[in-house]
């Protein structure tokens, strides 16, 4: 277990803002999860993943919790399946790799996310027509509360568009130390997203391996990548609204591209909405709207995270006032 004091996080978080946590606590096993509990009860805590999805006040007087446990093993299998166990800290794309090299098919339309393994469940992390709640059997950790280790099924993780009891119920109690994927040695190709027919079209194959590496050249020609950009992916979620409520707009906005939900509602995409806001490709102070994707925002070079959201809220204000829908934030803002 390693113990930082006073620790710069801007090294922690993608967003590259120069936050400073009071402590940092780095644990590389159950058990230094188990014996971290003792520092962080009772004192205000935050547990990071690779810091991909956070917004960090620039002070946090707190401690972050690292759980950085490696990994990977086989657990069970048969001629169609197998269940494939990682740590927490492997990170994310890392591991999607290890599993389309061994054709193992299930991970690869969600190739070059940036993260850990142990925060794919979290947001139940999706693009491209697949969400990781359809591949996880099981997910494992330690409750901060009462110190006792869990297990939860897919059904128990109550998964949803971006959504999770790890964002619910056991939001902050819940220290993920391993997740269990099934995934299947007899892989079918998912290309229900156009774009990515489309290219696997022009490719004539369908293996999962062509998919990966179409799926790295759409990310990398359309999201900035952090290492370059400070950014944290989708900075908002996709808005969800009732048929009514879509008929309204459409009548009015006919343009407006949507995608019918199985509930009945409609979710349309937050990018269009703030591009005809005129935000695509702008800035407000350090902070900008990506010129490519605008669901993305960006820091400018020494961006603070009162610049991030001085710029989120001009942007709330503007589709709010137009369009009369309230965008929500997918990016945890953490102070
Ligand atoms: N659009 C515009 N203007 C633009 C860009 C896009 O109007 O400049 C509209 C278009 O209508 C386009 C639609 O937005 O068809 C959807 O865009 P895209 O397919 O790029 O995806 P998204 O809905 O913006 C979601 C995820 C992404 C994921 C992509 C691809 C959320 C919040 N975001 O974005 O996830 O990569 O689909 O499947 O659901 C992330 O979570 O960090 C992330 C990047």
């Amino acid at each position: 277990m390693n113990t930082y004091q006073k620790v710069s996080l801007k090294s922690y978080n993608s967003f590259g803002i120069s936050s400073v946590a009071n402590k940092l606590i780095e644990c590389q096993s159950v058990e230094e999860v188990k014996s971290s509990l003792n520092d962080i009860k009772g004192s205000k805590y935050y547990i990071l993943g690779g810091g991909n999805n956070v917004l960090f006040a620039d002070l946090f007087d707190g401690i972050i919790l690292r759980p950085n446990i490696l990994g990977i093993s086989v657990v069970n299998e048969d001629d169609n399946f197998i269940d494939v166990k990682a740590g927490a800290g492997e990170d994310w794309d890392s591991f999607v790799a290890y599993t389309v090299d061994k054709n193992y098919g299930g991970l690869e339309n969600l190739s070059l996310i940036p993260g850990t393994v142990g925060a794919s469940p979290v947001q139940n992390i999706g693009a491209y027509g697949a969400e990781v709640k359809d591949t996880i059997i099981c997910v494992e950790g330690v409750f901060v509360s009462s110190g006792e280790y869990f297990s939860l099924t897919n059904e128990e993780c109550l998964f949803g568009y971006r959504n999770s009891i790890f964002k619910s119920k056991y939001k902050g109690d819940a220290i993920i130390t391993h997740v269990t994927f099934r995934l299947n040695k007899h892989p079918e190709v998912n290309i229900s997203y156009a774009p990515v027919r489309d290219a696997m079209a022009i490719r004539c194959t369908n293996t999962i391996q062509a998919v990966r590496e179409e799926i790295i050249n759409i990310r990398n020609n359309k999201l900035p990548d952090p290492k370059v950009t400070g950014n944290a992916g989708s900075f908002f979620k996709n808005p969800e609204v009732s048929s009514s409520v879509f008929n309204e707009l459409k009548t009015n906005y006919p343009a407006i591209p949507s995608y019918q939900l199985t509930n009945g509602d409609v979710k349309i995409p937050a990018a269009w909405l703030i591009e005809h806001c005129g935000w695509k490709g702008k800035s407000l102070g350090r902070a900008a709207v990506h010129h490519i994707q605008p669901l993305v925002l960006i820091n400018n070079g020494n961006a603070t995270a009162d610049d991030i959201l001085k710029l989120a809220n001009a942007i709330i204000s503007d589709v709010k006032n137009k369009f009369g829908i309230e965008l929500n934030m997918e990016v945890n803002y953490v102070k």
